[in-house]
């Protein structure tokens, strides 16, 4: 079983790294593989809106950039579980999360529809006040459900909680690893 964890904060050594060390080590533990994806290192460029604002993606189902982004979207593609996890950021995901959301919603909810009912694993990280946390989970939520997938899980760490939760992040890695295997106890 293969997860790709999607992260995004530019420091390697911060909350948001950490965040994305734990759930991954949950994940290991159980035997799946871990595809990493630190979004801050790939070449990514924003949404250009182009033809009528609708874009060429409406009818092809692919971007007309060619950057790092095909490439990420069919490892989400050929990945069993998803795992997003941004810094929070004026009260949202990082540029660079955000950069990457914005392209493959457009791909994938109007034409492409490989992603369909997914279930993912949302992770906000506030190393501030903490404030905008809920902000950056529901965007992200957001976006899922533009693209007809799902939120599983939302977590929000910030330093105050740090301490208790990225140890339960290792526990949330595994459990969404068993019930990717053994069903999701979700009725929608
Ligand atoms: C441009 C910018 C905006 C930020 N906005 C918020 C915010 O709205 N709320 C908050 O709690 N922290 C905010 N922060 C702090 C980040 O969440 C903090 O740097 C966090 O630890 C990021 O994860 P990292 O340690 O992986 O870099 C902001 C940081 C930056 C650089």
């Amino acid at each position: 079983m293969k997860i790709a964890v999607l992260w995004s904060s530019p420091n390697t050594d911060g909350l948001t790294a950490a965040a994305r060390y734990h759930i991954s080590s949950g994940i290991q533990k159980t035997g799946a593989e871990v595809v990493d994806i630190h979004l801050n290192r790939k070449k990514l460029e924003h949404c250009r809106a182009c033809g009528n604002g609708w874009g060429t993606c409406n009818k092809t189902g692919s971007c007309v950039i060619r950057d790092d982004f095909e490439d990420i979207y069919r490892t989400l593609i050929e990945a069993d579980g998803i795992v997003l996890i941004s810094a929070v950021y004026w009260s949202g995901m990082t540029e660079c999360m955000k950069a990457f959301v914005d392209r493959l919603r457009r791909c994938e909810a109007t034409q492409r529809h490989a992603l369909k009912d997914r279930r993912c694993v949302l992770v906000a990280c506030a190393g501030g006040t903490g404030r905008g946390t809920l902000e950056c989970l529901q965007d992200m939520e957001m976006a899922l459900t533009h693209m007809s997938m799902r939120a599983y899980d939302r977590i929000p760490v910030v330093r105050y909680n740090s301490v208790y939760m990225l140890p339960a992040l290792e526990e949330a890695g595994a459990a969404y690893v068993d019930r990717l295997k053994n069903g999701f106890n979700m009725y929608y």
